[in-house]
């Protein structure tokens, strides 16, 4: 089956592709749309999907993401693409300087719009990094998640799917293609 992500960024794309490579192929629709500024990435989402609605092939999909730091109540959360482009990874290290508790989630929310809306939650529980290690995207190089034995996203290669909020969201996707073409 054929199924359309719609992104700007070519590192969701890869990872999701590669992810649902098994069951569909992915055909990247690479084109901006507009993301309202709301408390959850759930809201966001739908909001997204609601305009692509009548644009976009069906059965097509967004994803949003973002990353809540509990020393920092949740910030960037929602805000995350707009604190990457500003004060990107060396930023959030200042606003962590000092502070012990490095608990962090990373949050990815797929709205997939078949016949009716889905959406698809995955999370990803760990820790801020003490310092930049790693190459991928984004917040790679900062966030450690539970059980990576202290690697960050950056240092863990493909092996970030097993460990990420993307890789936790797509396998539910995943399921329900699975179960929608059986
Ligand atoms: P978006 O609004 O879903 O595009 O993502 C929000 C921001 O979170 C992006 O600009 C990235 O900087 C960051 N982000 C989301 N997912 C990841 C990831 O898997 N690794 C690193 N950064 C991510």
């Amino acid at each position: 089956m054929k199924v359309r992500f719609v992104t700007s960024n070519e590192h969701k794309f890869q990872e999701v592709k590669r992810m649902l490579s098994r069951v569909a192929e992915v055909i990247w629709v690479n084109i901006e749309y507009p993301e309202v500024q709301a408390a959850s990435l759930e809201e966001v989402a739908t909001f997204s999907a609601r305009w692509l609605e009548d644009k976009v092939e069906r059965p097509f999909f967004l994803e949003d993401s973002g990353l809540f730091i509990e020393a920092l109540n949740g910030f960037p959360g929602p805000f995350s693409s707009y604190v990457f482009r500003t004060i990107g990874n060396e930023g959030i290290l200042k606003l962590m300087q000092g502070v012990s508790h490095r608990r962090a989630t990373f949050k990815s929310v797929i709205a997939l719009m078949d016949r009716e809306l889905h959406l698809f939650v995955g999370s990803s529980p760990g820790e801020i990094a003490e310092e930049i290690r790693g190459g991928g995207w984004g917040f790679d190089p900062i966030f450690i998640p539970d059980g990576s034995n202290g690697l960050t996203f950056g240092e863990l290669g493909e092996r970030k799917d097993e460990f990420s909020h993307r890789g936790r969201s797509v396998r539910e996707l995943l399921n329900y293609l699975v179960r929608r073409n059986s």
